[in-house]
């Protein structure tokens, strides 16, 4: 199967950049959200990484006009995958609504299309459940943020076939990625270590060995990570990396349970970057 059309379900941090490189890498794309907000902001964002690409070198204007002409953005589901190859989901983590959103993307894809999840997380199996096409689904788990990051997990399901991971891995390539193929397990592999470092944080900062600014420091400085683990937290949004541990706590017990002091920010509404506060401060947004 040769992929040409991507429909892209979600449009929030990472359907947005999913759509940009989807985009740039040559396939018309169709993103979609059932929030107008999200799908105005998208387009924006889409459009500033572009004309920061070409600004910078990293991409030619020509490329980004065509790229920018191969995004469009759709309000409907069933408009927005009629004519997808390939269907990437990036809705909110959660399963039931992962669930729903597969059976019914299956209802008006077309039949031979590849139906991906850009889940941190989840069985991927399960979403397959949903769908009589369960060899067709996998798991193409992208980082944030999506334009920069050169890693694609790839998710091979109990059902899934060479011919849907094949098509998966030449789709990546062309996105620019790098891709691993991982066999299903809750987290994969970069979430599973990622979750356990991050709560970690969260109990040191919660037990008072040291503040939020130099946990981050010690991990930049000592063991080299680019970024410390509140910064990366406030970036991914404190809640999708709580329903992350609540979901590894209940299936790889106890190692995964969540930090109290984390589930304390996310009930105040502190979830990152994205509302201005998390970890740290932000201002306006
Ligand atoms: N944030 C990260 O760093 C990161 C990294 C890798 C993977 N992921 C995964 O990507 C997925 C999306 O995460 P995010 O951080 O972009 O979340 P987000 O909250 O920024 O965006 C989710 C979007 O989905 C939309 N949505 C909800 N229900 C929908 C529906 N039925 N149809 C269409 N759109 C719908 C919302 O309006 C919102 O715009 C999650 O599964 C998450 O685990 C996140």
């Amino acid at each position: 199967m040769t992929v040409r059309t991507v429909a892209v379900l979600g449009a929030g941090i990472m359907g947005r950049g999913i759509a940009y490189v989807s985009a740039l890498g040559g396939f018309q794309t169709h993103l979609q959200d059932l929030s107008e907000q999200a799908l105005e902001q998208a387009s924006q964002e889409v459009s500033a990484l572009l004309e920061r690409g070409v600004a910078t070198g990293r991409v030619e204007e020509q490329a980004a006009v065509e790229a920018r002409r191969r995004l469009r953005i759709v309000r409907g589901l069933a408009e927005a995958v009629r004519e997808a190859d390939l269907v990437v989901e990036a809705v909110s983590e959660s399963m039931d609504l992962k669930i729903q959103l597969f059976a019914e993307v299956d209802r008006h894809a077309p039949r031979d299309a590849v139906l991906a999840s850009n889940t941190s997380s989840l069985s991927i199996t399960e979403m397959a459940a949903a769908t009589e096409r369960p060899s067709q689904v996998l798991g193409m788990h992208f980082f944030n943020p999506v334009h920069r990051m050169k890693l694609l997990e790839v998710v091979r399901a109990l059902e899934t076939s060479d011919a849907t991971l094949s098509a998966a891995l030449a789709a990546g390539a062309a996105m620019g990625k790098e891709c691993v193929v991982v066999r299903e397990s809750p987290g994969f592999v970069t979430s599973r270590i990622n979750a356990m470092i991050g709560n970690e944080a969260f109990y040191l900062l919660q037990e008072g060995v040291a503040g939020a600014r130099d946990i981050d420091r010690a991990l930049k400085l000592g063991l080299n990570h680019p970024m410390g683990p509140f910064e990366l937290v406030d970036l991914v949004g404190l809640d999708t990396r709580l329903s992350i541990l609540r979901y590894l706590h209940r299936t790889l017990g106890e190692k995964f349970r969540p930090c109290p002091l984390m589930e304390q920010y996310v009930a105040a509404g502190r979830l990152g970057r994205k509302t201005g506060r998390g970890v740290y401060e932000y201002g306006e947004t």
